[in-house]
């Protein structure tokens, strides 16, 4: 197969989305397909070199499983690929001649979100039905703005998203015929948050989850590229109700590395409750672990009279007012680069940030009065161990009557103010905990933490968090230390 785009520049595959599955990957995807019919109908949006319709013929061809012909559609913008797809495609039908099925084959070169949406919204092009039994695809990745004419079209079949995959995945299920399967992989960001809330309730909705599957390593689905990408791969068909069970499985994404396979109760999956329709994937032992754990607590942020917000400074809004010194007429402004080892270092001499913010109308409605409070990142590096970071803010190591905190910050506070100490000091042992850490990590996959995931956490009521306030002698302690006190507090042992 034609590798074309593996020469093209870095900045016009990321225009394209461009990055191509790898054959142990596509074969794979191929596999999780369950009983086909005699004659498949197979939608490949976005097929780069052809890949994962070739895995799919190869499959059909090597298991003898009644399929007697193939009708395969692809959508492909890139002209300069067309080549490479259109020899792939001989080579399926030469596969699929051999082997007895009878293979067609039709390429659209025209944008499948503009293409599908006006036809499916029964606009320029005429109507489109759903018609295909099978869809296969790695979607292109690229976030779409607001006035984007990718996000325009979308809006006509009623999706709304940020993303080019999510739009694909949301024609490709209007597409298919009821019952009929997608396998697809894509990064697996629209999990949680609050982005992908319209995307998880319509993909929820007309898909039966069938199975997921996600890759430990970071990079391996895409090391070729070098993408950093935390990817899954999903099979569902149309229509139908979500099974009382799924199967999840991993691998480290190397070619022979071994799949861990284990079901789970649906409801463990997506909370029956959950308002945001966060899909957890738990995929360790630690994973499962951490969801018994959470599944004892009962208090909810609100609960407890804490809420979760994102630092009010943005600091490219306030250039005039930011100093990188404090000086009079400042007040301390708080960045990540500030965390140090469970509580604050401020100022940072020669950093590369800001210090100070000036205090006076402008800034003011930014500003919190000082207090207590807990800080997270927003953004965590892949070498850190955690994906949560919290850390300390203390008035007596930072006096000042008010203080900011920059956007990549989220802040824990009590109605604006801040909180009572040893409830700051329990809610830094159970965020930095690693079973907090491990259940984040079933619904996210990624290094974004946002202020809604914080928020839909389930918490230790307030006397057991002030109880581990209490019992936490200093900040800087080692990760055991924090484990240790939590899991005392949390299972009494
Ligand atoms: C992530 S690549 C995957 C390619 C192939 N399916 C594979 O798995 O190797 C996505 C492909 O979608 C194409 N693409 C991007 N935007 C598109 C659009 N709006 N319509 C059709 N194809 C598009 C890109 O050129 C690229 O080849």
């Amino acid at each position: 197969m034609k590798s074309a785009v593996m020469d093209s520049p870095r900045s016009r595959k990321e225009e394209l989305g461009q990055f191509l599955t790898s054959t142990p990957v596509a074969d794979f995807m191929a596999s999780l397909f369950w009983a086909l019919p005699k004659k498949v109908r197979l939608l490949d949006a976005g097929a780069g070199a052809g890949a994962l319709t070739a895995a799919f013929v190869s499959r059909c061809c090597a298991q003898r499983e009644g399929v007697r012909v193939i009708e395969a559609t692809l959508y492909e913008l890139d002209v300069e690929i067309l080549e490479a797809l259109v020899e792939t495609m001989h080579e399926c039908e030469q596969l699929c001649a051999a082997a007895g099925i009878r293979f067609l084959f039709t390429i659209h070169s025209v944008d499948f979100i503009q293409e599908t949406s006006a036809r499916l919204s029964g606009g320029l092009f005429g109507s489109l039905t759903p018609s295909y039994d099978v869809a296969i695809a790695n979607p292109p990745y690229r976030k779409i703005s607001t006035d984007s004419p990718e996000r325009s079209a979308l809006r006509w079949v009623g999706v709304e998203t940020s993303n080019l995959y999510a739009g694909f995945i949301a024609l490709i299920h209007r597409l298919l015929l009821p019952g009929g399967q997608l396998v697809a992989i894509t990064p697996r960001s629209f999990c949680n948050g609050p982005y992908f809330r319209a995307f998880r309730e319509d993909f929820l909705t007309h898909l039966e989850l069938r199975r997921l599957h996600v890759f430990e390593s970071r990079q391996a689905a895409f090391r070729d590229d070098g993408v950093l990408q935390e990817n899954i791969i999903f099979h569902a068909a149309k229509g139908g109700r979500q099974p009382a069970e799924l199967l999840i499985s991993s691998s480290s994404g190397e070619p022979d590395g071994s799949i861990t396979e284990t079901d789970f109760a649906f409801t463990d999956i997506v909370h029956p409750h959950d308002a945001e329709k966060f899909i957890h994937i738990p995929s360790t032992a630690g994973h499962s672990a951490a969801k018994e754990t959470l599944a004892g607590l009962g208090s909810s942020l609100a609960s407890l009279g804490v809420t979760v917000s994102t630092g009010r400074v943005v600091d490219f809004r306030l250039k005039g007012a930011l100093r990188q010194e404090p000086e009079r007429g400042t007040v301390p402004l708080l960045y990540p680069c500030h965390f140090n080892g469970g509580t604050v270092h401020w100022p940072i001499a020669s950093g590369r940030k800001p210090n100070a913010i000036l205090d006076n109308a402008e800034t003011r409605p930014w500003l919190v009065p000082s207090g207590v409070y807990l800080l997270t990142k927003r953004f965590t590096s892949k070498e850190e161990r955690r994906r949560l970071v919290a850390c300390l803010f203390d008035p007596e190591t930072v006096p000042a009557p008010w203080v900011g905190f920059e956007n990549h910050l989220n802040y824990f506070h009590a109605g604006g103010r801040g909180l009572e100490r040893d409830l700051a000091v329990g809610l830094f042992a159970f965020l930095n905990s690693t079973v907090v850490d491990q259940y984040f990590r079933r619904f996210s996959g990624h290094t974004q933490v946002n202020a809604t995931d914080l928020r839909t956490l389930a918490y230790p009521d307030c006397g057991t968090l002030r109880a581990m306030g209490r019992g936490l002698q200093a900040l800087d302690v080692a990760q055991a230390e924090i484990d240790q006190l939590v899991d005392q507090h949390l299972h009494g042992c």
